[in-house]
């Protein structure tokens, strides 16, 4: 089936990061966020990041607008109701995804194709509460979508191998390269990510050595361009706290559980770079202090 209309619905640090890749290889985008300020926050993330691509030199400032311009924000569903494909990436609470995609279910028609960008629920959760789900899958960017290269096709029980076939073109038409995946939590990069990270933190704990001299043996020791803490702070630990828990009521195994400073640290509110401390401490642009 052939896309042309994009309608992404969020436009927090992954939406925005999707939305513009979407704009940038050609598709007209609309943008479903629930009001005004995150609205103002996501237009910052996709001309922060567009102003990054030209100064590099990777986009003309032409093509930067033009691609800002195939794209539009709103405070209502029903403006997506024209769209081919939906990607959804609101918040990672499964009874507020279910929710969008049975208004949306309502408002789309059926040849829609409707996707998560979740990174640990059941893809097939959310299909069954739709009419399409043989036209519901997940569809996981990796942050910042912008750069990161990879998108993983997640083809839950329900899933039409055609869905898998026309998002496996999309994502290629993205310029980026798709993985096949069964919905199983974590799918294949988190599955092994999640792990390495909790157990990077129990190495803290444990005083095996600091945050710091653990990020640059895995830096220069096996040329990861973050280390745990870098990629825990840049990521978010209230995120990577809720896959632990999604991971570990899935799985069952203790290596999969978040341990105890994690728990700690998001109770804190030490988040990483987006509240300003996390295992690291950064200032208002966003620099990490020395
Ligand atoms: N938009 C556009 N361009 C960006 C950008 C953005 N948001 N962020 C970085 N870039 C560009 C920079 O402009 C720069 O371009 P250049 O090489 O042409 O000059 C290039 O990317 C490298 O950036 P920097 O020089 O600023 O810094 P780094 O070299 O440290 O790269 C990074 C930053 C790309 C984030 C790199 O550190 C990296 O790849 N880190 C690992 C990220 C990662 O592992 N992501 C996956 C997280 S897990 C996930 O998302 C799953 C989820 O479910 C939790």
């Amino acid at each position: 089936m052939a896309i042309e209309r994009v309608g992404v619905v969020g436009f927090g640090a992954m939406g925005s990061g999707i939305a513009q890749v979407c704009a940038q290889a050609g598709y007209a985008v609309r943008v479903r966020e629930v009001d005004q300020t995150a609205i103002d926050r996501g237009w910052k993330g996709v001309d922060g990041s567009l102003a990054r691509i030209v100064k590099a030199g990777k986009m003309t400032e032409a093509d930067a607008k033009a691609a800002r311009g195939r794209m539009s924000a709103g405070t209502s569903l029903g403006d997506l109701g024209d769209c081919d494909l939906i990607i959804e990436a609101v918040l990672e609470v499964a009874d507020v995804k279910r929710k969008v995609f049975e208004e949306l279910d309502a408002i789309c028609p059926p040849a829609t194709i409707f996707c998560s960008n979740t990174s640990s629920l059941p893809i097939v959760d959310m299909a069954i509460r739709t009419k399409r789900p043989d036209r519901f899958a997940g569809l996981h960017f990796f942050n910042p979508a912008p750069v990161m290269q990879l998108v993983e096709v997640v083809h839950a029980l329900t899933t039409s191998d055609e869905t898998v076939e026309t998002l496996r073109a999309f994502v290629a038409k993205l310029g980026k390269t798709p993985v096949v995946s069964k919905d199983v939590a974590g799918f294949i990069v988190n599955r092994l990510l999640v792990p390495y990270m909790l157990d990077a933190i129990r190495a803290l704990e444990q005083g095996i050595a600091s945050a710091d001299d653990i990020d640059t043996a895995v830096k220069l020791g096996l040329r990861h361009p973050m280390g745990p803490f870098e990629l825990l702070d840049y990521t978010g630990l209230d995120i990577s706290l809720h896959v632990g828990e999604v991971f570990f009521e899935e799985f069952k195994e203790p290596r999969m559980a978040p341990p105890p400073l994690l728990r700690r640290m998001v109770a804190a509110g030490h988040l990483g770079r987006k509240t300003g401390k996390g295992f690291y401490e950064y200032d208002e642009k966003g620099q990490r202090r020395p």
